[in-house]
């Protein structure tokens, strides 16, 4: 990279007009952050870009700053009526101090990777004096006479244009000085054309869509979305009845004549839901993380076993999605604790109580269960974990 300044000007001075929805689109909250804060976030995070300048419609002020609450405050520069208005606008601003290079991005694409910066950056520095990331043309691309099929015009000649776009700044102004005044452009680097400087085209990117439709907004957080995958885990627990202890069932201590014995406060409901979060993260069980040999572990509350698994499916980048429980015993009965059960659970793992579910089942007086010596308890977690990169 050669010597110089470089400063993007970030274009937010726009009605939206065709997104509708009363207020203008770049000011709208996308995939957590205004489509502004999203732009102004990727072009300060590029190390070659030295400064950014937001174009803000008359009146905008505030809440331009309002959608970039929580970010440092960029100098705001007033737009005009049509986007070459604004673009104008800025390079006035700048002109005192002028940059080197000047990147013209649209704050309707909100979603900017950085590959893109270096390859425009790169462009100018082998001497071009503007260069456009561009998409190719999927389509069969025809002209159309009202609702009659013209002739088919040859893809391989068409391409679809993008911003941020890249200049060095003095032929942008005298581009734009060149530039017939009563007529508008949709991009700065016909302008740069039309005064005979040659413009590179590079490889855009899918993320670059610009935002214009009310559907787009949609799309746009679809292509934000982290492709996930779904992962079930299930888990299985048994504690011997036992006189002299409580009885801690799903993280509440339930009145009864006995209590659960064995590894820590024996709590067959967590036991076998940490089983089932483990088994959906398939990393081993409750044993191999907490073995019943390690004295710490003896009489500990289970509630920590419950956020240990819990944490490793945030550090995992996932989410617990539901847990369905049953637990099976004669005694006590637990449909007078059944809600209280699912909100403590819920709150461990911190959900909503609709995403845990707990079931009660006696075995009719058959087996271990009926006989009254234990209670069992069983597990299904669904998880939704980072879809593995496999290719
Ligand atoms: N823009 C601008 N000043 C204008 C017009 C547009 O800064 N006078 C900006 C928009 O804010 C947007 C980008 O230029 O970030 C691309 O323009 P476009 O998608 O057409 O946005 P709007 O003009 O806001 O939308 P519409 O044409 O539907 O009203
Ligand atoms: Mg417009």
């Amino acid at each position: 990279m050669d010597q110089g300044r470089t400063v993007a000007i970030l274009l937010a001075a726009g009605k939206g007009e065709r997104a509708g929805g009363g207020v203008p689109k770049q000011f709208r909250v996308v995939a957590g952050r205004s489509l502004l804060g999203h732009a102004l976030e990727r072009l300060r995070a590029h190390p070659a870009i030295d400064a950014v300048v937001v174009i803000v419609g008359a009146g905008q002020q505030a809440a331009a700053l309002e959608a970039l609450a929580g970010m440092a405050a960029p100098r705001l520069i007033e737009g005009g009526a049509r986007r070459r208005d604004s673009v104008a606008a800025a390079l006035a601003a700048l002109a005192g101090d002028p940059p080197t290079r000047v990147l013209v991005h649209d704050a309707a694409r909100p979603f900017l990777p950085l590959a893109v910066i270096d390859r425009l950056l790169e462009a100018l520095a082998g001497g071009a004096a503007g260069a456009i990331p561009v998409l190719p043309v999927v389509d069969t691309m025809v002209e159309a006479a009202g609702d009659r099929l013209g002739p088919v015009v040859p893809r391989d000649r068409l391409a679809r244009v993008q911003t941020p776009q890249a200049f060095r700044f003095p032929a942008l102004v005298a581009a734009h000085a060149a530039w017939p005044t009563d007529e508008d452009a949709s991009d700065d680097a016909q302008m740069l054309r039309a005064i005979g400087e040659s413009v590179l085209l590079i490889e855009g990117d899918p993320m670059l869509e610009k935002i214009t439709h009310p559907a787009d907004f949609a799309l746009a957080e679809a292509r934000r979305a982290r492709p996930m995958r779904i992962a079930a885990g299930t888990g299985y627990d048994v504690h011997r009845l036992a006189a002299g202890v409580p009885l801690w069932l799903g993280g509440i201590e339930i009145p009864h004549d006995r209590g659960l014995a064995g590894h820590s406060d024996a709590d067959v409901v967590i036991h076998a839901l940490v089983d089932a979060i483990l088994g959906a993260l398939a990393e081993g069980d409750i044993g191999s993380h907490f073995p019943p040999s390690d004295l710490q572990w003896r009489g500990a509350a289970s509630s920590a076993f419950l956020a240990f698994a819990r944490d490793r499916v945030a550090a995992r980048g996932g989410r617990i999605e539901h847990a369905d429980l049953t637990i099976i015993c004669e005694a006590p009965k637990i449909g007078p604790h059944r809600a209280a059960i699912r909100d403590r659970l819920a709150a461990l793992m911190r959900l909503a109580p609709d995403q845990v579910s707990v079931k009660a089942t006696t075995t009719e007086r058959l087996g271990f269960t009926g006989r009254g010596e234990g209670i069992a308890a069983q597990a299904v977690v669904t998880l939704a974990l980072p879809a593995a990169n496999r290719d």
